[in-house]
Parts: C-alpha cells; sequence; structure tokens
C-alpha cells in the first residue's frame, strides 16, 4: 500500500526498489499515474501514445528532467544535456560523424575489441562479462571517438563515483547539494575532476598537434567552425560516457540471454559459423544476432526511465501537467506489457524475426524506444547496433557460455540499468 511522507513523498519508496516502484504504479493507477519525489510532482506515461506525445509531438514543451539537469555539472552543454538553440547547434555538428559510412569505418575497431579483449578469457572460469563488455566499448569509443586509447580503470572509477550521486537527484535543493564538500558529493566533483583531466588533455594534444585521426574529436577539432575548448571538453565527455556504457549492458545482457538459453546460443553459433569471421559489413547477414540484441534491449533497457520536465501545460487525457511538474517515461514498464509483448518476461527472439519488428503485428510504434525518439533521439544508435550486433557475433563464435550456478542476474537501475555486483557467465571454448 502506497503511503507517500511528508517532504520525501514517494521517494523511499523509489529509492529502495525502483524497478518495482514503477511497476507497482503502473498496475495501481494504469497509463497515466501520479506520485511525488521529494518536492516534484511526477507523472508516469506508460503508453506509447502518451510516449510520442512528449518526445515527439509536444517535445519544444518540456526540458530534460532532473536527472540529465543535474548531470550538467559533469556533462555541461554536451549533446545528452543541452537545451534549444545550443543542443540544435552541436548536433548538426556533431551528426555528420555517425553518417552509416562513418559507422561502417567503425566497425573494423568494434570487431577488434571485441576479439581481443575476449581472446582472453579463462576458459571454463567464472568471469565478469559486463566487465569485459565495458572494455570492449569503452576502447571503441576512445579509437573511434576520441582517437585514442583511454585509460578503461580511470573512466570506470570516475563514472562510479558519478553514479554515486544518481540517488540525490531527487532530493530538495539538490542543485545546491551537489557543491558541498561531502560523502557522494566529494566523489562526484573527484570523478567530474578526473574525467575532465583525461578529456582536456586528449583535446589539447590535438588540437596542438593538429592530426586528423579519422575520428569524431578530431573532426571537431579541426573542423570549419571550431567549438569552444569547454565545449569540445563537454562534448568528448559526454561521448565518452554516452558512448560506451549503454552498448556494454545491452551485450552482456544478450550473452547472459543466450547463456540461459542453450538452444538460441546454438542457432546463434549456426548463424555466425555460416558467416564467418565476422567483417565490418556483416551486420546484416546476422538477422538472429540483431534479434537477440533486440530482445536484449526490451527485457533489459539501458535507459529503463526516461525524463522530462514540463515548460508548459499540457493536458493528458483528463488531467494537466502543470509548468515545472516532471515526466517519467518508462521503458521497463512499456517494454513488458503485455497489451504489446505477449508473454512479456519470456526471451523470444522470434517476435523480432519475418517482419515482427518494433512496429510489427499491430504493435504501436513506441512500445519500443531503447533509444527515446524525436528530436533528441540517441545520436549513436546505429553506433550501438553495429558494436552490439558484431560485438555478439565475435564472442559467440569463440566461446560457449554458461551461467554459473548461484549467481543469478541481479539489476541495478541507477542512471542506466546494468547489473548489479557484475554479469558472472562461464566460457568454455568451441
Ligand atoms: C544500446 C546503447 C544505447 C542506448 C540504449 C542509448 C539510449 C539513449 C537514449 C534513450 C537517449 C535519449 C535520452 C533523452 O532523450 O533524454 C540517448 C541519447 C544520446 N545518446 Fe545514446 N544510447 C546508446 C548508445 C549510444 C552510443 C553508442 C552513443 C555514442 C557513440 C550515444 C550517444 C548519445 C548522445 C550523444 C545522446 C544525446 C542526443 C541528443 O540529445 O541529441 N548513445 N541515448
Amino acid at each position: 500500500m502506497r503511503r507517500p511522507l511528508p517532504v520525501v513523498g514517494d521517494l523511499l519508496a523509489f529509492q529502495s526498489d525502483r524497478l518495482r516502484f514503477v511497476t507497482s504504479m503502473h498496475r495501481d493507477q494504469g497509463d497515466v499515474a501520479r506520485f511525488r519525489l521529494g518536492p516534484f510532482p511526477v507523472w508516469q506515461l506508460a503508453h506509447p501514445d502518451l510516449v510520442r506525445q512528449v518526445l515527439v509531438t509536444d517535445a519544444a514543451g518540456f526540458r530534460k528532467g532532473m536527472v540529465l539537469q543535474r548531470a550538467r555539472v559533469v556533462l555541461g552543454d554536451g549533446l545528452l544535456t543541452a537545451e534549444g538553440d545550443v543542443h540544435r547547434h552541436h548536433r548538426d555538428l556533431v551528426q555528420p560523424a555517425f553518417h552509416s559510412r562513418r559507422i561502417a569505418g567503425y566497425a573494423s575497431v568494434m570487431i577488434d575489441r571485441a576479439s581481443g579483449v575476449s581472446s582472453s578469457w579463462p576458459a571454463r572460469e567464472p568471469l565478469d562479462v559486463h566487465a569485459a563488455t565495458v572494455r570492449m566499448t569503452l576502447e571503441t569509443a576512445g579509437t573511434t571517438l576520441l582517437g585514442t586509447s583511454v585509460d578503461v580503470g580511470a573512466v570506470e572509477g570516475a563514472l562510479a563515483d558519478l553514479l554515486s550521486a544518481y540517488k540525490l537527484a531527487f532530493l530538495p535543493f539538490s542543485e545546491r547539494l551537489q557543491g558541498l564538500p561531502v560523502g557522494p558529493m566529494r566523489r562526484l566533483q573527484r570523478g567530474r575532476r578526473q574525467l575532465h583531466g583525461l578529456v582536456d588533455s586528449v583535446v589539447v594534444e590535438r588540437a596542438t598537434s593538429g592530426h586528423d585521426g579519422g575520428d569524431l574529436l578530431s573532426a571537431l577539432v579541426l573542423g570549419i567552425e571550431r567549438l569552444s575548448d569547454e565545449e569540445l571538453r563537454d562534448e568528448a565527455t559526454t561521448l565518452l560516457l554516452a558512448g560506451h556504457e549503454t552498448t556494454a549492458n545491452t551485450l552482456a545482457f544478450a550473452l547472459h540471454l543466450l547463456a540461459v538459453h542453450p538452444s538460441v546460443q546454438a542457432s546463434v553459433q549456426d548463424e555466425v559459423d555460416a558467416v564467418g569471421v565476422p567483417g565490418p559489413s556483416d551486420v546484416d547477414r546476422l538477422p538472429l544476432c540483431r534479434a537477440v540484441v533486440s530482445e536484449a534491449l526490451r527485457l533489459y533497457p539501458p535507459s529503463w526511465m526516461m525524463g522530462r520536465q514540463a515548460l508548459v501545460e499540457h493536458p493528458v487525457g483528463d488531467h494537466l501537467i502543470e509548468p515545472g511538474d516532471l515526466v517519467v517515461l518508462p521503458q521497463w514498464v512499456v517494454h513488458h506489457d503485455p497489451r504489446w509483448w505477449p508473454q512479456p518476461f519470456s526471451f523470444d527472439p522470434s517476435r523480432w524475426l519475418d517482419g515482427g519488428g518494433a512496429a510489427g503485428r499491430d504493435r504501436p510504434r513506441w512500445a519500443f524506444f531503447p533509444f527515446g525518439a524525436g528530436l533528441r533521439r540517441c545520436i549513436g544508435e546505429s553506433f550501438a547496433w553495429t558494436e552490439a550486433v558484431l560485438g555478439l557475433a565475435t564472442v559467440v563464435r569463440r566461446w560457449r557460455l554458461r551461467p554459473v550456478p548461484g549467481r543469478p542476474l541481479r539489476l541495478d537501475p541507477l542512471i542506466t540499468l546494468r547489473p548489479r555486483g557484475g554479469l558472472w557467465l562461464i566460457p568454455e571454448p568451441r
């Protein structure tokens, strides 16, 4: 039974089990649910038509939600957190780096890193596959986006510091709390310093050398329209963070799903064996791998809940969202809704084959929105698909994965949905 408290509202229930909380709001109140996180009234909208309304048709009437507003302390005016004209301008500058031709060029790095990291796995020993996929995607992001090899440990440490402040985003006066030299705030500042130091040195090196390595940062540093050093840092930090963890989680979840469904794993291996050593142009020859990644994104969406804050009034059915109210769009709920996904918790890649894609079989288009929608849709979507499909194929070609008895998957829904305490599997050579 829900009992919102004075001052904090539903914050304690939300923080104690976020997935259960958003699910129970939908069960108890339906597609439009209302609750309160700290001082903020929140509307949870969990119908594909409402997703479209907020992210596409009425998008101009919203800004980013509380978590990404607070993330500006680290990401500044990078693409993920910028608003309005600054966002539009930066998106135009960055977009060419995500052109399909460029992604095809990055694909060989993706395969090389997936192969390099997975080739040294110890056989028949429990392995934290999530740590391994993070290494793959971070090394890929470093090379393709920044043109450098990044210190994986340093970035992961900084990210852990930043995530430790996530839980405070909804507290009253959280903006002011961010400046305090205590606990999580100190870690937030430390993570920020570490990341900015790392990125600044790459930016300075590129600007002084004038060397064009074909990576995104070179294009931004050496382009006709030069961004300021601060803008470059914001963009590079954003791409480094947004461009690795989500894909790493997707790939780890996909490998977990194969490990617990050995017959699907065998079919995926047949598909990959027919292709041979996966190459940059093989994504389209791996439809089952793609279907497995789709199911991973549906069942375990790395962006499990998106947030917005209303700038103007929005009528929603019989309700009125007021300026300042928060809106959340929970992929976790919509992707598990039996109205759109029969047996929603079952892993069934065949949903995605033979014309059954995102909007297939009478399913509304926005019943699946792992990459958001509208003008703020993920700029790295094709990058992520390519990396996840080729990474999956590269790993399963070499290894058969088994679950570790007594180590079930546990979920940790922070800014992204990630495995809690790692994702442990046993790789066996094929
Ligand atoms: C499976 C992997 C990924 C998932 C699930 C994912 C998810 C998302 C989502 C849901 C958004 C929209 C956020 C919002 O509207 O509030 C977003 C935006 C963004 N993503 Fe991704 N992402 C992934 C991979 C990537 C990659 C590989 C990159 C870069 C290489 C990237 C860079 C970005 C950027 C820069 C934005 C902000 C775009 C804008 O507002 O113009 N993402 N992502």
